[in-house]
């Protein structure tokens, strides 16, 4: 449904997801009323700032308030300390102070870049988030995870910061690549997977829909999703446990990312790959039914996901597999599905990790063959 408010209920810090669809109006109004001292820092990437955080910024100014634009250059290859520093100079040379709030407008990168910096600059900024990708929508502007990469690996720096309101304008995604969109629907698939039968198959049944950009269908979708990555969320803030669900499908997806050099795979297509392995080690490891091993793929077929993941598992994957910085001790803490909504934290071994992955690889590759 579009049209509609979800509180991620944090106690002192909670806050709400506002899920609308051409509400440009909305939104300007919200920002003037998270700036009272007439002054706001608005970041996002160049493409988005163009499309979408300028006129909004614009309207702003023509409201009379100091609103100042920032941008930097899309693509995870800039999700670096050094944009973060440059952003600091852009927001001091901007007259930021204590009370001066963000905005982070933009896809997933702009969210942990733009929440990093808010969590860090004069010791931690309110901010929003303004979600413009699927995946940034369903899952990073929730949650309140901030960081960048370094040289030796992704998210090794970072902090929790929780945004104090997150909006989602499902006419922002108008704009976005076919592709994009695609890719952030496996994390809704994931949600579904998770805890939510029935959206499963109901992403299934508007695969078509979800996947070409239907506003009202991807509204239902990606509200959903929010709400179940809320609940995990107020369960677990800081992921002591249970909030380590929403890996799942992560283990194998960030080890493709990392040995095809981020290229290749876009995040989700990794982690619809991911989740399609997760699910066959889940038949084996704890009882998963087969039949439901089939209805995810059905969801992720919808979606036009990737399927390949069996002739991708080589070596050099496994060994990036072994060098996950989620690995606690020598266990991989794997995410398997007792049932579809019934997730499990299972600590592998990583020798037991790489055997089961190699084998189960091996038979379905010759059994595609056959
Ligand atoms: N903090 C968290 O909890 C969390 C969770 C999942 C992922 N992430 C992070 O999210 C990032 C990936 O996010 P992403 O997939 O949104 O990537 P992204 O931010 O790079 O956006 C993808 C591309 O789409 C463009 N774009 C964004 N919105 C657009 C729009 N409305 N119209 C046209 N183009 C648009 C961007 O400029 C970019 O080129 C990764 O860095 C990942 O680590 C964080
Ligand atoms: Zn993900």
């Amino acid at each position: 449904m579009i049209g509609h408010d979800l509180i991620v209920d944090l106690g002192p810090r909670r806050y709400p997801v506002h899920v609308r669809r051409d509400a440009r109006p909305e939104l300007i109004e919200r920002i003037t009323a998270f700036a009272p001292g007439g002054r706001v820092i608005i970041i996002s990437d160049d493409t988005v700032a163009r499309l979408h955080a300028a006129p909004v910024a614009d309207a702003l100014k023509h409201k009379g308030l100091d609103a100042a634009l920032l941008q930097f250059t899309p693509g995870e290859e800039n999700k670096t300390l050094a944009t973060v520093r440059r952003l600091y100079d852009d927001a001091l040379a901007a007259g930021v102070d204590r009370q001066t709030p963000i905005i982070a407008f933009g896809g997933g990168v702009v969210g942990d870049v733009a929440g990093f910096v808010a969590a860090t600059l004069l010791r931690g900024l309110p901010y929003a988030q303004v979600p413009t990708t699927v995946l940034a929508q369903v899952d990073s502007s929730v949650g309140g995870k901030t960081g960048v990469d370094l040289p030796q690996g992704k998210n090794l720096v970072g902090a929790f910061h929780q945004p104090k309101w997150v909006f989602v304008d499902v006419a922002h995604l108008e704009t976005l690549p076919a592709r994009e969109i695609r890719a952030g629907l496996a994390e809704a698939i994931k949600a579904a997977a998770l805890a939510d039968p029935t959206m499963l198959d109901r992403i299934t049944a508007r695969g078509h829909a979800l996947s070409t950009g239907d506003p009202d269908a991807l509204g239902e979708v990606i509200g959903r999703a929010i709400q179940i990555k809320a609940d995990v969320v107020v369960d677990d803030e800081l992921e002591a446990g249970r909030r380590a669900i929403l890996n799942f499908g992560h283990t194998l997806a960030h080890a493709l990312e990392t040995a095809t050099g981020y290229t290749e795979l876009r995040h989700g297509e990794a982690v619809a790959l991911g989740m399609r392995f997760a699910a066959r080690l889940s038949t084996t490891l704890c009882g998963l039914d087969p039949q439901d091993v089939l209805r995810l793929d059905a969801a992720l077929d919808a979606c036009r996901l990737p399927a390949d993941w069996a002739r991708r598992i080589d070596d050099d994957v496994l060994a990036h597999v072994a060098s996950d910085k989620k690995i606690h001790g020598q266990c991989i803490r794997t995410i398997l599905l007792r049932a579809i909504g019934d997730p499990q934290i299972v600590p592998l071994p990583i020798p037991t990790f790489v055997r089961d992955a190699r084998s189960l690889a091996r038979s379905w590759t010759e059994e595609d063959s056959r």
